[in-house]
């Protein structure tokens, strides 16, 4: 539960950094705007509203003022801390994708049976796709960029009169019944709504699928 207005984080932040939790901290407001990128102003503002809400005790004497963190201040901190903390370290969710079944131009059976492919995917992908894509047209909301860097690298080769381009293969499941794999092409005809799928079975038959049947797919993380 985060329990402090965002705008006091930046003044409690400073104050807490040069050891306001325990200490009472000499400060001018002049400093203090500087170190929060706001006016001398706008940051006595800020004091006198910190110290209204009991984020902070303040003592002036004279031209001088010493600042402190209540309890309610630093703990104010933490919950927020603890707050983040658990959004970025929460388990990563699958990516879900929902589309339509389409048939290509037939060309996903000849690339998927090259043998510079099927023995990267057996070695790498624990499998030899079945020889074919099959292709899912993405819904507008589904259409998302991957991890460039994630998945399973299958390299581009060369078979000696023309190269082929690498192959990123994201361990995936179709309707939640069948596991497959995603790909990202170097080299293909689609853009980005159409995605391609392989798999060790034939999916259509597997999952009585035909062109048009909506199908999700749901990507691991
Ligand atoms: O390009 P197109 O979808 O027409 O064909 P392809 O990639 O050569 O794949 C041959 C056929 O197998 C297509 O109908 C695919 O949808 C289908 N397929 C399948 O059912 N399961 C797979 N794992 C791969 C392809």
């Amino acid at each position: 539960m985060i329990g402090i207005p965002s705008r006091y984080v930046p003044v409690l932040a400073y104050l807490l950094l040069r050891g306001a939790k325990k200490n009472h901290i000499r400060i001018t407001t002049s400093e203090l705007g500087r170190n929060i990128h706001k006016s001398q102003q706008a940051a006595s503002d800020q004091l006198r509203e910190l110290e209204r809400d009991g984020f902070i005790r303040r003592m002036v004497q004279g031209r001088s003022m010493s600042v402190r963190v209540t309890p309610q201040g630093y703990d104010g901190i933490v919950g927020l801390y603890e707050s983040l903390r658990a959004c970025i370290e929460s388990a990563p969710a699958s990516l879900e994708l929902a589309g339509t079944l389409v048939s290509g131009s037939g060309e996903g059976r000849y690339y998927m049976a090259l043998d510079g492919y099927t023995k990267q995917f057996r070695k790498k992908i624990g499998y030899v796709p079945f020889p074919g894509t099959l292709n899912v047209r993405l819904d507008a909301d589904s259409v998302v960029e991957l991890d460039p860097v994630g998945g399973t690298l299958i390299d581009g080769f060369s078979d000696g009169q023309r190269t082929y381009g690498w192959v990123r293969c994201y361990t995936a499941m179709i309707n939640s019944r069948a596991s497959c794999d995603l790909l990202r092409l170097e080299r293909t005809h689609h853009d980005e709504t159409i995605v391609e799928l392989v798999a060790e079975t034939n999916l259509r038959k597997e999952l009585g699928l035909d062109d048009g049947s909506r199908v999700t797919i749901s990507v691991a993380p």
